[in-house]
């Protein structure tokens, strides 16, 4: 049976009965990633990243959740935090969250706009896990779960930089997900369809028209209802889940 290591109290020494472990969200400040952290913080001792100082941050009052400065294009600063956060104990619990888009077709689109992309979305999923993973498996037990997209999937027009980082995402995950399924470690992405955040206001009132006729249930998902599937991802009640991909899409 899979072992559940108690991890430790509170970060900030009251006293405390309950023995919480450590959930790091990244981009955690607004829109789906505000959500895990949330839902998340009822349960555990929950770290976020976040890029600008944003009003949003304000909003968390509770003392279990810890904003922390963090710009996922710099990979020092990746290190940094995450070894700051050590500091309090082992990362049990990681959500590669953080992500933007720049679309534009291909035939129009920078080297910055292709770079920044694959950077935030990709490239700063593996620095995270990395850094967070071997005290994980010294621990003995570890959630990863990864932010992907539909556009991973199926792609989306003027969207190849942000379609080739999501679906990186995914093999990136089925492949960890081997590396660490004898570890008590599952790592699994989750894609969601189009969800009410900052990044789908960008959308234009025509395009969101259609796009809304063609989702099977006629409308955006919230943040909640991708938080709600991360919480089940990273509880002991999906130990024998791993390598897997989870639309989260009104039926796309
Ligand atoms: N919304 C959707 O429909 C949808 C659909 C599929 C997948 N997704 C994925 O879900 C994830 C969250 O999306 P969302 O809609 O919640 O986005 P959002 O509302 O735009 O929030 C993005 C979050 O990422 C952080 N972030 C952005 N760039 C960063 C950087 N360079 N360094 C550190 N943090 C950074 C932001 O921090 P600041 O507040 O500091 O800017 C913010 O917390 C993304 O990976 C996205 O690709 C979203």
């Amino acid at each position: 049976m899979e072992g559940f290591p108690t991890g430790r109290c509170c970060w900030n020494g009251n006293s405390c009965n309950q023995m919480r472990k450590i959930a790091l969200v990244t981009g955690g400040s607004r829109g789906i990633g505000k959500a895990i952290v949330d839902v998340l913080s009822e349960e555990f001792d929950v770290y976020y990243t976040y890029r600008s100082t944003s009003s949003e941050i304000a909003k968390f009052e509770s003392k279990y959740i810890h904003p922390l400065k963090a710009d996922s294009h710099d990979y020092e600063a990746i290190q940094r935090v995450v070894a700051e956060i050590l500091q309090h104990g082992t990362i049990s619990i990681l959500i590669n969250n953080a992500g933007i888009t720049k679309d534009k077709t291909c035939r129009n689109m920078t080297k910055e706009e292709w770079d920044d992309v694959i950077s935030i979305n990709l490239n700063a999923a593996f620095y995270y896990t990395q850094a967070c993973l071997r005290p994980m498996i010294d621990g003995g037990w570890g959630r990863i779960v990864n932010i992907s997209s539909i556009i991973g999937l199926s792609g989306g027009f003027g969207q190849s930089n942000y379609a080739a980082a999501k679906a990186g995402l995914i093999g990136f995950s089925k492949s960890l997900a081997l590396e660490l399924a004898t570890k008590n470690i599952t790592v699994n992405a989750i894609a969601p369809g189009y969800i009410q955040t900052d990044m789908t206001k960008q959308i234009p009132e025509g395009i969101m028209t259609s796009l809304l006729e063609k989702i099977p249930m006629h409308r955006f998902g919230t943040v909640t209802e991708v938080a709600s599937l991360v919480r089940y991802l990273v509880s002991k009640d999906s130990s024998y889940i791993t390598g897997q991909v989870f639309n989260v899409s009104g039926g796309l």
